[in-house]
């Protein structure tokens, strides 16, 4: 497994490739759980070649957000990057990214201004830059994202169909851990009570669900067994509770239809902010769910 640092570097490793080998590409900005790990793992099997990013991108953090609080492991990330077969590991530098100057942007409203976009504006401009970077500098055959973050992975979706770029964009399902919370990087920053707390994110999600199971269809009922469960937890400061169309993001506010819809929340917890989903109506509501 190779590591680099450079820019320069990571070009020659491109170059150096065959043709015909297809390179998948996986987006991080480290503490590699199991959720990157099933990224790593649907990379390898579909793929030639696996290459990790890892940096933590600023651009979509706001000046008031936890920057210079999101955990790093390098270490470990390298390990869990040859456990996986990784070939390329790019520890990307901020400078590099971002050299002096740099001005350009890159907006997808009204997509980005939904869900989490309206409490982090900036959030998905900064994504979707480094990611476009990411895919000039690597011109992977696919990418890989993760349900957990359905917003972006449909972003990025969206910015892949509207530019034209020959990238197949993989969607793996979100991961949880045995008790049900989804998992995060951003879990590594809560203390033992908020992380017990923290269960009141996916119990209330699957409270709507059973609800949904049970053939409910109407919204209101179903963020009200949702938000039950939810703020039963005075620690949880809930920031939105959703029901959407999986591929516009646009709410719905009666009935849900047939086809099933997503329910998404986002909290903060000590600090921390989380957040989960949970697609009602099976499977996980993406096109192209976990395969790769
Ligand atoms: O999901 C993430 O870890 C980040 O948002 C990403 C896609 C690596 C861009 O910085």
């Amino acid at each position: 497994m190779k590591v680099l640092q450079s820019l320069a570097e990571v070009k020659e490793w491109r170059c150096s490739l065959a043709p015909d080998e297809s390179l998948g590409l996986v987006p991080t900005m480290g503490t590699l759980h199991a959720g990157h790990r099933s990224l790593l793992a649907a990379a390898r099997t579909g793929c030639d070649r696996v290459a990790l990013s890892i940096f933590v991108n600023p651009k979509q953090f706001a000046a008031s957000e936890d920057l210079g609080a999101y955990p790093q492991h390098a270490e470990e990330d390298l390990e869990s990057a040859a456990e996986e077969g990784v070939d390329l590991v790019w520890f990307t530098r901020e400078e590099e990214m971002y050299p002096e100057r740099f001005v350009t942007r890159v907006e997808l409203l009204p997509l980005a201004d939904r869900l989490c976009g309206k409490a982090r504006p900036h959030h998905f401009g900064g994504v979707a830059l480094v990611v476009l970077k990411l895919f000039n500098i690597f011109a992977p055959r696919r990418a890989y994202f993760g349900n957990k973050d359905f917003q972006q992975a449909t972003i990025i979706e969206r910015m892949v169909a509207d530019l034209n770029l020959d990238i197949e964009i993989v969607r793996c399902p979100l991961v949880r851990e045995p008790d049900g919370i989804a998992l995060s990087s951003r879990n590594l920053n809560l203390s033992r009570e908020g992380r017990r707390s923290a269960l009141a994110l996916s119990r209330g999600l699957f409270a709507a669900g059973e609800l949904h199971a049970g053939g409910e269809r109407d919204v209101s009922s179903l963020l009200l067994a949702a938000s039950g469960v939810i703020r039963s937890e005075a620690r949880v400061e809930l920031e939105y509770l959703e029901l959407v169309d999986p591929t516009s993001l646009e709410p719905f506010d009666q009935v849900v239809p047939d086809g099933g819809a997503l329910l998404l929340v986002a909290a903060m917890l000590d600090g921390v902010r989380l957040i989960d989903n949970l697609f009602l109506g099976g499977g996980d509501g993406s096109r192209d769910e976990g395969s790769g």
